[in-house]
């Protein structure tokens, strides 16, 4: 048993959901409402160690209309429990749990645990059907992933992901170096592609929305 899981992010017509740089300023003011809107109808909210350190996101419900009890419980999958004290999704405006794997170094436990809950999933690398099943057992019944690339890779590759939403802005960047909507390793062959049906597709202001249900995940 696990969430139910929404996989959001936006990218350029050339798939890229950051430079090479990292800057990542895609969506336009309409799509953050959207995202927003989507936070705010979802349990908890996932992301990435690499997109806290590059982003230092809040992950909260604040560009339409909200209180405080909007906000998700946010989610970080970080095996070594890098997470800065000083994050801002540490912040006191949503609990937080930092999940980390059992390499991580006792040190920077302790110092998050001032600040987040944090749970032990797996050996090496964050285990993500363990941790799925955590948060189910915690009462999480729906989940919004927000990235970045190789945190979409991993939960697609292990069925974890139910529904993909994403936003293409007008515009192309390039950069082999620059993350794309997934990453990861990625599959050897076509035929062992994550399958996708579409669901809806809209023009939002300038941007251009896709929503999809994933056919081969695990439920
Ligand atoms: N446009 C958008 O919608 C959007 C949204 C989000 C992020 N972004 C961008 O995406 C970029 C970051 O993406 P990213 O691909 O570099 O990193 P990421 O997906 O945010 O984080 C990946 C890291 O998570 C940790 N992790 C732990 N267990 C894992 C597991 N089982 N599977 C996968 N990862 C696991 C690993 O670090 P450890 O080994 O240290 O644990 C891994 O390197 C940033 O530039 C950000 O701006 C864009």
């Amino acid at each position: 048993m696990r969430p139910h899981v929404i996989l959001n992010a936006a990218m350029t017509l050339d798939g890229k959901i950051a430079t090479r740089t990292g800057s990542s300023e895609i969506s336009g003011p309409e799509d953050l409402k959207r995202v927003h809107q989507i936070r705010k109808e979802n349990e908890a909210i996932m992301v990435g160690i690499n997109t806290v350190m590059v982003d230092d996101p809040r992950l909260t419900v604040h560009k339409i209309s909200s209180t405080k009890s909007d906000n998700p419980l946010r989610v970080v999958v970080d095996s070594q429990a890098r997470t800065p004290g000083d994050a801002r999704i540490l912040n006191n405006d949503a609990p937080t749990i930092i999940a980390v794997s059992k390499k991580a170094p006792s040190e920077n436990v302790e110092n998050l645990k001032e600040k987040a809950e944090v749970i032990f999933c797996g050996e090496d690398k964050v285990d993500l059907v363990d941790l799925m099943e955590k948060l189910k057992i915690k009462g999480i019944n729906s989940l919004m992933l927000e990235g970045g690339a190789t945190l979409n890779f991993s939960m697609l590759k292990h069925g974890l992901v139910d529904e993909v939403r994403v936003c293409i802005a007008p515009m192309i960047v390039g950069g082999s170096k620059a993350r794309t909507l997934v990453d990861g390793e990625g599959f050897d062959y076509m035929k062992d592609a994550v399958k996708l049906e579409l669901k809806k597709s809209y023009v939002l202001d300038k941007d251009f929305i896709l929503e999809y249900f994933v056919l081969n995940n695990d439920k």
